[in-house]
């Protein structure tokens, strides 16, 4: 496929890789991104999450290492919410072992676009493309609503976003909450950001979890971990790295492997045909108080965004590992 027919993406992101206590998706996201010949990455921007966002640039910069695509740009985003706040929850992980590197050594940023900010490298990046560039929002949507704010004109020019975050409740168990009991890591860690982003007139498409979580078969099994021969493809070290550096020490107790929130996220940019969506009202609470981030379905209202409603995950995560360690 021609470099002129993929999908333009930039994946804003909160990638961790090999540090104890955070999650496997984004980095096995950039991975696919990186694999997928349907997309070309324009770029990588970091944000505040699983890590800060200076370190998470040094992992994103390992997988590109280890991919041998060192000429994607990293661009370091925003560590804190919109209004200069970092949670809690984060201020005490970053000052643990989340916030400097684990067991997987880390490249120093050598690329010169990374003394670009992640909030004008978007800018930059969508100005050159008008309406051709879909951003794919794995993390707080920080960088990308200051871009918003910062470039008005971006409300038309963006292509379109794919974002990872919220749940709707459409899913009993897992769809509300996972940092609260109604709020899920992404949006709650920025509610502010989110709901810019989402009162923005731009092209949205919900990948929430009602649809990430075992219930639809999205999750990457230990076994299907383990059985993966380091020596069989380019990525498949730094892939087993980051999986078990996952399963040593779970976020979230699945039981068994990890979740793909973020990886389908991507998949949904490559191919909408993945998945099936209803077109939805949805809006972030900003009340200070148990409800603070919760994305909520108003019935009725004008539709913002398209939301994931069903997945066949199985099939999508082994279509995810498939494509990653191709060789
Ligand atoms: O709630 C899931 C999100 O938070 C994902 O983006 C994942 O990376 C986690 O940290
Ligand atoms: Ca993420």
């Amino acid at each position: 496929m021609g470099a002129s027919h993929r999908r333009k993406i930039i994946l804003d992101t909160d990638p961790a890789v090999g540090i104890p206590g955070t999650d496997a998706d984004d980095p096995l996201a950039l991975m696919l991104a990186l694999q997928d010949p349907r997309l070309e990455l324009l770029g990588v921007t970091t944000i505040f999450g699983n890590c800060p966002p200076a370190l998470g640039a040094r992992c994103a910069a390992a997988v590109l290492r280890a991919a041998g695509r060192e000429d994607v740009p990293v661009a370091i985003g925003m560590g804190t919410r919109m209004n200069g706040e970092l949670p809690q929850p984060l201020k005490d992980a970053y000052a643990g072992a989340r916030g400097r590197p684990g067991r997987v050594q880390l490249p120093e940023i050598v690329n010169p676009r990374t003394i670009l900010s992640a909030v004008d490298f978007i800018i930059e990046t969508v100005s050159a493309h008008p309406g051709e560039v879909t951003i794919v929002a794995i993390g707080a949507q920080t960088n990308l609503a200051l871009a918003l704010e910062k470039a008005p004109r971006l409300r038309k020019d963006i292509g379109a976003v794919v974002f990872m975050g919220g749940g709707l409740g459409l899913e009993q168990r897992y769809g509300k909450g996972n940092i609260t009991p109604l709020a899920e890591c992404n949006i709650w860690f920025d509610p502010q950001a989110a709901d810019i982003v989402f009162r923005s007139g731009v092209e949205l498409t919900m990948v929430s979890l009602d649809v990430t979580n075992p219930t639809t078969g999205l999750m990457l099994r230990e076994s299907a971990i383990r059985a993966v021969d380091p020596k069989s493809a380019l990525l498949a070290p730094i892939f087993r790295e980051v999986c078990m550096t996952y399963l040593d020490a779970p976020m979230f107790d699945w039981g068994d492997g990890c979740v793909l929130y973020d990886p389908l996220a991507v998949a949904v940019a490559a191919d909408p045909g993945v998945a099936s969506f209803q077109d939805l009202s949805v809006s972030v609470n900003l009340e200070p108080g148990p409800g603070l981030g919760q994305t909520v379905m108003r019935p009725g209202g004008k539709a913002n965004m398209r939301v994931c409603v069903g997945v066949d995950g199985e099939k999508v995560v082994g279509d995810i590992v498939k494509t990653i360690l191709a060789a």
